[in-house]
């Protein structure tokens, strides 16, 4: 079968690595990929916003199932668009992608439905977001209701910080329409942990966990990012808690957007807090995280079109999700200026270290080709992964293959996996 992935980053080379496992697969295309991308499917310069050609390329190549990864198509309806066109697609359609693309319908659904999260108010109007914060206990947390790269999240500590804040968000439209609505909520503390979970609008089946290091320097200072490394599993998300979840959050998640005449099918990934009070949902996602795949796809052991077409035609039920039993730690290779700015083009070396070593995966995000070389073109330039048998032995497997890259500007957290020593 003919497979069309779209996106281009570390979480797309994970998934058409995934994708060129599979026995069922004979051709890949990826819209627009990347240069390590191009190593496994034939890429096509065709952005991911651009449904029209997407859909007409699908058409034209006769492609039998289309995987569309990032949040801004999901959002946008991408999904619906090849539906629509009669074209087989994996993803939530617009009208689920929404627990995403707004956070006030988010933690509207998770009020509705009892699914327990941060305390919080929704606001249209600044006016009424300054006067709330008058009476309101710092930190607290400002959201910015629609997509904004991550990066749409201020932890405020003081009045004057959290005022700023607001205008930020509502008025000087730091994050464009994103926030023409705001979220002002609680501010928690604890554990974080991202479970990804397969859906097909019925039956929620989640995958092994993972933990993202989201601030751009070691210490979790500085700016938030895309994310600069995960490992996986979480030692933190126990059984116990697993158990907590499927029944308080992953269950009733589902039940909800069926109820509401939204069935989410696809990948929902849900970023959880263990508080003292019992697990919390920071936020949900409509997809795998990125680079949360690059460490629990690398683990999982079914054939993922299998499970993908299970997602489509309802039948998850049937399908019994199982994980190496082993760890994974993905540590990101950034341009030194990210996320803020960064300059690009500069030649990647090393990349062959990686050629036939199992446990080992140079994930690239953000990088292309030019005349025959591989060189940085983004942020985030590689995902460093290893597998081993535990969490120790991957995460110094992984620092270990960092050293094997060199690039102008090469910038990582050295502090990828601490806590795993903290257990
Ligand atoms: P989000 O995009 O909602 O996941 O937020 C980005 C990051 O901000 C999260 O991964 C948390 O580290 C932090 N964050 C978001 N909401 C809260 C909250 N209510 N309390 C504490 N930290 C938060
Ligand atoms: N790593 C977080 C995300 O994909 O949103």
């Amino acid at each position: 079968m003919k497979v069309l992935v779209v996106g281009s980053g570390g979480r797309e080379h994970a998934i058409v690595t995934s994708v060129a496992k599979s026995r069922r697969v004979s051709k890949i295309y990826c819209a627009p990929g990347n240069a390590g991308i191009a190593g496994l499917a034939e890429c096509v310069n065709i952005g991911v916003m651009d449904f029209d050609r997407l859909v007409a390329f699908a058409k034209e190549q006769a492609v039998d199932l289309v995987i569309v990864a990032p949040d801004d198509p999901l959002v946008a309806g991408a999904v619906d668009a090849f539906e629509a066109a009669g074209i087989r697609a994996f993803g939530p359609r617009a009208n689920a992608a929404i627990i995403e693309g707004s956070k006030a319908f988010s933690k509207d659904l998770m009020k509705k439905y009892n699914i327990p999260t941060a305390a919080y108010e929704n606001f249209t109007d600044a006016e009424a977001a300054y006067a709330y914060l008058e009476d309101a206990s710092f930190p607290i947390v400002l959201k910015a209701d629609g997509l904004a790269l991550g990066k749409g999240v201020l932890i405020c500590n003081t009045l004057e910080e959290a005022r700023a804040g607001v205008k930020e968000i509502m008025q000087d439209k730091h994050f464009g329409d994103a926030g023409n609505t705001m979220v002002i909520e609680e501010f928690m503390t604890g554990r974080e942990v991202s479970v990804l979970a397969f859906c097909d609008g019925t039956t929620i089946l989640p995958m092994t966990s993972a933990q993202d290091h989201k601030r751009a320097m070691d210490g979790d200072r500085g700016l938030n990012t895309g994310g600069m490394g995960t490992f996986s599993p979480s030692p933190f998300y126990t059984d116990e808690i697993h158990a907590y979840c499927m029944e308080h959050i992953y269950r009733p998640t589902m039940a909800a957007m069926k109820a509401e005449g939204r069935e989410f099918k696809g990948v929902l990934f849900c970023g959880l807090m263990i508080t003292k009070q019992g697990v919390k949902v920071l936020e949900y996602n409509a997809r795998f995280g990125d680079p949360e795949a690059q460490v629990v796809l690398p683990r999982m052991k079914n054939d993922i079109i299998d499970v993908m077409e299970a997602c489509i035609d309802g039948t998850l039920d049937q399908i019994q999700l199982e994980f190496e039993d082993n760890a994974a730690v993905c540590v990101v290779l950034a341009s030194e200026g990210y996320p803020v700015s960064y300059e690009k083009g500069f030649p990647i070396r090393g990349l062959s270290a990686f050629e036939g070593k199992e446990d080992y995966y140079a994930f690239h995000a953000g990088t292309k080709l030019e005349a025959g070389q591989v060189v940085t073109n983004g942020g985030r330039v590689l995902g460093v992964t290893a597998k081993g048998k535990d969490l120790f032995e991957a995460r110094a497997k992984a620092y270990e293959a960092t050293d094997w890259i060199t690039f102008d500007n090469k910038y990582m957290r050295h502090d990828i996996g601490k806590a795993i020593d903290e257990q």
